[in-house]
């Protein structure tokens, strides 16, 4: 039987009924799989790393080894709010690697898109293969792999540690999310019982805030941005557009202009809006934003931020843009 097709006959799990009903099934398959040894998991943050988490830590509890690697480019607060649910509430077995130095440091003066993200995903994978070391007696690796990764692969990701792990280092593959679709993989975390804002997330990219400060990324330019798109989220949140739309964010990039503050000339980085809606991130399309949020929002940012000037807002759908601006 090919374990990386899923069945014809398996319901669409919409329901918390059916999530508990798969949850109890993949707690019995992971610990037959596992017995006493240990799986250790990358824990982004994102939807389907902290679902496989939350269910690992209900199915093996402290034999999970969870590592979680701020790169330095997560949005404001991300790494604080990974820590305090999967450590503090959860009580997993957590690695806290904070590598912010290490990859601001590689990326220093590096403007190209494509080296960034290249830079970023190489950088990760040592990162985690140095924590992997550490331990001399874990021989599963979980991954939130999920059926449209199997399906846009041809299986490739299943069977292959992600993101190439050297081949000293191979773990067998705990992978309990990847016969579901995202929706699915949704209804399973809050079944989980994983906080609604964790579980409905907006996608975020890998390489995170390091395709949104454009060009050679800066730490104060990194700062400004960070903080602008904590207002915007802040405020999608206050006015529930962050209920409706797809993917939000702020990009900022690597020029100034003019402008007046405190009777003084100002120099400063415009700090531009997305907010897309799309189904399959193929084709986007634009969000109306109210003008009184879109007011609201650059009084805040343009009050708040350090070093940004003025407030952009994006127009363009994909095509002919794509949805991050790098
Ligand atoms: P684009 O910019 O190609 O984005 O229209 C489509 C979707 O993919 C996300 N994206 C990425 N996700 N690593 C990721 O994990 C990346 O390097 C990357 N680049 C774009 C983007 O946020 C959007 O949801």
């Amino acid at each position: 039987m090919d374990t990386n097709k899923r069945p014809d006959t398996m319901e669409r799990i919409t329901t918390k009924e059916l999530a508990d009903k798969f949850i109890a099934e993949q707690i019995a398959q992971v610990k037959a799989q596992v017995g006493n040894k240990k799986v250790l998991l990358a824990l982004s943050g994102g939807v389907d790393s902290s679902v496989v988490a939350a269910l690992l830590i209900k199915a093996i509890g402290k034999q999970l080894v969870c590592v979680h690697v701020n790169h330095g480019l997560m949005r404001k607060g991300e790494s604080e709010a990974v820590v305090e649910l999967f450590r503090n509430q959860l009580d997993a077995n957590l690695v806290y690697v904070d590598a912010t130095d290490r990859f601001l440091g590689l990326l220093e003066g590096v403007c190209a898109p494509e080296e960034k993200r290249k830079i970023i995903g190489g950088e990760f994978i040592r990162v985690f293969e140095e924590e992997a070391r550490k331990f001399d007696d874990i021989d599963f690796l979980a991954q939130g792999t999920i059926y449209p990764d199997i399906l846009e692969s041809d299986g490739v990701k299943a069977h292959h540690n992600v993101g190439g792990l050297p081949e000293d280092l191979q773990f067998e593959l705990v992978e309990p999310v990847k016969l579901l679709y995202k929706d699915e993989v949704r209804v399973v975390g809050k079944a989980l019982g994983l906080p609604e804002a964790m579980v409905d997330r907006q996608p975020f990219p890998g390489p995170g805030l390091g395709v949104r400060c454009l060009g050679a990324i800066t730490r104060d330019r990194l700062h400004a941005l960070r903080e602008a798109d904590a207002i915007l989220r802040e405020e999608f949140d206050i006015c529930g557009l962050s209920k409706t739309v797809w993917q939000y964010f702020i990009a900022v990039p690597d020029m100034k202009s003019v402008g007046v503050k405190d009777d003084k000339r100002y120099e400063g980085w415009p700090a531009i809006i997305r907010a897309v809606n799309t189904k399959d991130a193929m084709t986007a399309t634009i969000e109306e934003i109210p003008y009184e949020v879109l007011h609201k929002i650059t009084n805040r940012i343009t009050a708040e931020v350090d070093g940004i000037n003025r407030v952009l807002l994006d127009l363009t759908p994909k095509p002919v843009g794509t949805i991050e601006w790098e």
